[in-house]
Parts: structure tokens; C-alpha cells; sequence
């Protein structure tokens, strides 16, 4: 909800990247040093646009921030890009450059992670469903740790660590019970999902790990859920992962030298939700206070730490550019599918823009809000309600479910939708036959494109039978 902005061309420093600003002459939006226009002239439109210095100072302070709270409390700390954000070339080196591993899920993820020069031992690879040719390739490539996910999963990283001749470091992905979300989190004895093992299970499965030789095991890994703003939930389930381990040290003969936390850190999307979302500053030290209080407890010793932060890292360093091609006042009263809020408003007016669905799933995946502005200049008119709306065959393809815009947006215009650096391009799609957006990175010095975009000739290229224009069919 953002109707509550007073000023609909403010760019909100909490949401937007900080280097986005208008140009006190044209009230055009400039990314890092670049106008909207230049860049949507330049590389098409829809676009996504990184802030590199952005996404570099977010990945230095999380790192560093994480890694002081370690020392405070008498360990280190290893702290991993989650590369399922957003993950291509530039963006695994900005992550390595900044002193991150990075963590993939996939062998195409470990690709772009190798491709772009990530040192292997500074790789950690999830996945619940890891193929024995992506196990097979992450032990070859000297990947530093595979977390395993299942039983069965123990002995296929066991047969490729003995067949390459080496140890594999390995960590054990449980399910403490707990699941995060914004605000509350839920406590259970099991959660009824697809990653990782019931925390009851953990001895059995360490167990079984230590029973090969060709495994080295380090430590439980847990990931409890996304866009979490407090730290209750992490509280619990470290303290209930840290409870298990008097007794894996037992079956180890040694005490267990580190504990993953996951990730999941919240960010702002709105400017509603910019109220509240902690200092990061704060998150570290109570993570690293309960880690602490947990290893007092239990009579272990502080584990290093590990943490795999995605969203937080680069989602607030990107926003997508779109250009509008229709707009359409629907009036409310009498609708059913207005909330009692926007019946306050007569008419809700609808700008459509031209991507959507295909370019950002997550509105129509989890609901998710976004904040829009105008880019390409500013207007004294009076604020509209507005839902901003893709160009796809589908009732919900919402890119912005509800904002306020000044009431002459037009057609032409072009609009910038903030913090979608995380689980946009990497979540893209062809739905009806869209290209997917380029990617070009925006800092100081000017702008280049990162990623390139697909053509249409790109996705007629996958049709067996298709043959450029000018090409002689084949018999
Ligand atoms: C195991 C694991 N680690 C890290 C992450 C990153 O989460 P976020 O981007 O919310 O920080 C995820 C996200 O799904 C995950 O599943």
C-alpha cells in the first residue's frame, strides 16, 4: 500500500538504490550517471538496470558486517552470495571481488559461477535434487562444499568424492521446524517440504556421513524461509540446530566446526514496508548473539558461521525500466475486487507496460508489491491510483498491484519499478513468446550492457522446423 506517499515523483531513498536521482533540470531519472531515456534509447526497453557500485557497497557492508559479529563472539565467518538471486558472469565476479563465495543450485548456476572465475573451494552447492553428472562435475571442479539434502544424496557425493580421489567437504541440510516469513514465523516439530531432513533424523544422517571416508562433514545447514524482517525466527532455529550438536560431536569424536544459517534477509519493496525493515547492523549482532548464547547452552564451541544472503545483496541494487503503451481508468464503485481502501478512489486507472509476467514472476507468484515512479520526467498533476500491468494473456499479470502515479502518465512514458534485482531475471520467462530483457550495470563511470537480451529470432531459433528469413528450406 503506497497510497500514502504524498509526492508521487519522490524517488524513496529506502526503496529505490541511492545513486537514483532526478535531474533538477528535466526531472528526469538518472541511474548511477545515466538518464532513463539514454539507457531505454540505447539497450530497448523493457530493461533491467544494476547499480553496480550498489550491489558492491551491499555485498562489502553485509560481509563485513557479518564477519565483525563473528570476531565479537570468538569465530569467523563465511558469508555466500545466493547466486538463485541473480546469477551471470559480472555479477558472480562483483561477488567474489567483494570478498563473497557464492553459493549455486544447479550445475548451470556452478557454470556461470566457474565461467566468471569463482575460486571452487569458495563455492557451496545446494539443491535437493542434484543429478549424479551435477554431483559428479561440482567434486571434479573442486567445489568446497555440497550440502546434502537426502539420504540417498550421501552416497552419490560419497561415490564421486572416492572415484575423484579426494575428501568432499559436506554440510547436511535439516529442517529445524521453523519457517520465517516478514513479520511472524511458525514453529512445528516437522515441516511438510521439500528441502532438507527433519532435524530428528540429523544423528542417524551424520552418521552416515562419517561412515565414508570420502566425506569430511562440517557442520547443519538450515535456510528458514524469505524476506525476513525479525530475528525471532532465526533464534529458534539456531538454537534448536546448535541442541543436536553435543551429540553429532559425540558421533564425530571431534565438535562440529560450523553451523549455516541460510539466508532470507528482508528488504524494502515499498516505501510501507521501508518502516520495517532492520538495520542490518542489528540483524548481525542478534544472529550472532543467539549463536553465542546457543553454544553457551548446549556446552559446544562457537561454530564458524556461515550465511547465504541473496535478496538483501542485490535485489535493492536494480530496478527494471518499461515503457508505457496503454492506460485505462476502470471506476471502483460497485467492484468486488477493490479493497475497501481503494474504494476511497472512484477509478483505479490501469497503465500497461510492455513486459510483465515474463520479466518479473513474482507478483503473480507470491502476490508481491513493487513501487513505481515516472523516469522520464516529473508532473505537478494530481495523483492517480494505479496498477501497473504487463502485456500478457493472463487477469494476473501485475507488475505493480498498487501505487500512486501522477494522473497524466501517458503512453511513451517511460516507468521505473525499483528493487528487482533479486529473483526477477533469474525467475524470466518466454510466456507468449516474449524476449527476456537485457541486463546492463550502471555505476559512476556510465553504463554496459551485462546480459544481453534475447530476440525474436532468438526464440524462433528453438523451432526445429524455422529458417531465417532468406534461408532455403531444407528438404
Ligand atoms: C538454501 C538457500 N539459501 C539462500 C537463499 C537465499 O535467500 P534470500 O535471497 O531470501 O536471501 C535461499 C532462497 O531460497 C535458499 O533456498
Amino acid at each position: 500500500m503506497t497510497t500514502d506517499v504524498s509526492d508521487p515523483n519522490e524517488l524513496d531513498q529506502r526503496v529505490f538504490p541511492p545513486t537514483a536521482r532526478r535531474d533538477p533540470e528535466t526531472g528526469e531519472l538518472r541511474l548511477g550517471v545515466v538518464s532513463a531515456s539514454t539507457l531505454i534509447s540505447q539497450y530497448g526497453s523493457p530493461l533491467y538496470v544494476l547499480d553496480e557500485d550498489v550491489a558492491r557497497a551491499r555485498a562489502r557492508t553485509i560481509r563485513v558486517a557479518l564477519e565483525a559479529e563473528a570476531e565479537r563472539i570468538g569465530t569467523t565467518a563465511t558469508v555466500y552470495y545466493a547466486g538463485k538471486a541473480l546469477l551471470c558472469i559480472d555479477v558472480a565476479r562483483w561477488m567474489s571481488e567483494e570478498g563473497l563465495a557464492v553459493d549455486v543450485a544447479s550445475g548451470g548456476e556452478l557454470a556461470v559461477a566457474l565461467a566468471a572465475g569463482v575460486d571452487p573451494s569458495r563455492i557451496g552447492f545446494h539443491g535437493n535434487n542434484k543429478s549424479e553428472q551435477e554431483i559428479g562435475r561440482a567434486v571434479g571442479a573442486g567445489v568446497g562444499t555440497i550440502v546434502i539434502d537426502s539420504e540417498i544424496e550421501t552416497e552419490r557425493v560419497a561415490a564421486a568424492a572416492r572415484a575423484a580421489g579426494i575428501r568432499q567437504r559436506v554440510r547436511l541440510r535439516v529442517n529445524s521446524g521453523v519457517h520465517a516469513s516478514t513479520h511472524d514465523y511458525l514453529a512445528t516439530a516437522h515441516e511438510d517440504q521439500k528441502f532438507g531432513q527433519p532435524l530428528s533424523d540429523a544423528p542417524r544422517l551424520v552418521a552416515a556421513i562419517l561412515a565414508h571416508d570420502s566425506l569430511e562433514f562440517v557442520g547443519l545447514h538450515c535456510h528458514i524461509g524469505s524476506q525476513i524482517f525479525a530475528a525471532d525466527g532465526f533464534r529458534e532455529s539456531a538454537r534448536r540446530l546448535m541442541a543436536v550438536y553435543p551429540e553429532l560431536a559425540r558421533l564425530a569424536g571431534h565438535s562440529i566446526p560450523e553451523l549455516n544459517l541460510g539466508g532470507g534477509f528482508g528488504i524494502a519493496y515499498t516505501s510501507a514496508q521501508a518502516e520495517d525493515v532492520p538495520a542490518l547492523a542489528d540483524v548481525a549482532r542478534e544472529l550472532a548473539d543467539m549463536v553465542a548464547d546457543g553454544a553457551r547452552e548446549f556446552e559446544v564451541p562457537v561454530p564458524h558461521l556461515a550465511f547465504e544472503p541473496g535478496r538483501i545483496v542485490i535485489g535493492p541494487a536494480g530496478v527494471t525500466l518499461y515503457t508505457v503503451g496503454t492506460t485505462k481508468p476502470v471506476p471502483l464503485a460497485g467492484s468486488d475486487a477493490a479493497a475497501p481502501a481503494d474504494l476511497g478512489h472512484s477509478e483505479r486507472l490501469y497503465v500497461s507496460v510492455d513486459g510483465g509476467m515474463s520479466d518479473n514472476a513474482r507478483p503473480a507468484l507470491y502476490g508481491a508489491d513493487y513501487q513505481v515512479r515516472i523516469a522520464n520526467r516529473t508532473s505537478g498533476a494530481d495523483p492517480a491510483l494505479v496498477r501497473v500491468v504487463g502485456k500478457h494473456c493472463e487477469a494476473g499479470d501485475i507488475v505493480v498491484h498498487r501505487d500512486v502515479l501522477p494522473g497524466d502518465v501517458r503512453a511513451g512514458d517511460t516507468l521505473v519499478v525499483a528493487a528487482t534485482g533479486a529473483y526477477c531475471w533469474s525467475l524470466a520467462s518466454n510466456y507468449n513468446h516474449l524476449p527476456r530483457p537485457p541486463i546492463v550495470a550502471v555505476s559512476g563511470r556510465g553504463a554496459r550492457l551485462i546480459v544481453h537480451g534475447e530476440t525474436e529470432d532468438d526464440l524462433l531459433a528453438k523451432n526445429v522446423s524455422w529458417r531465417p528469413e532468406g534461408d532455403p528450406p531444407t528438404a
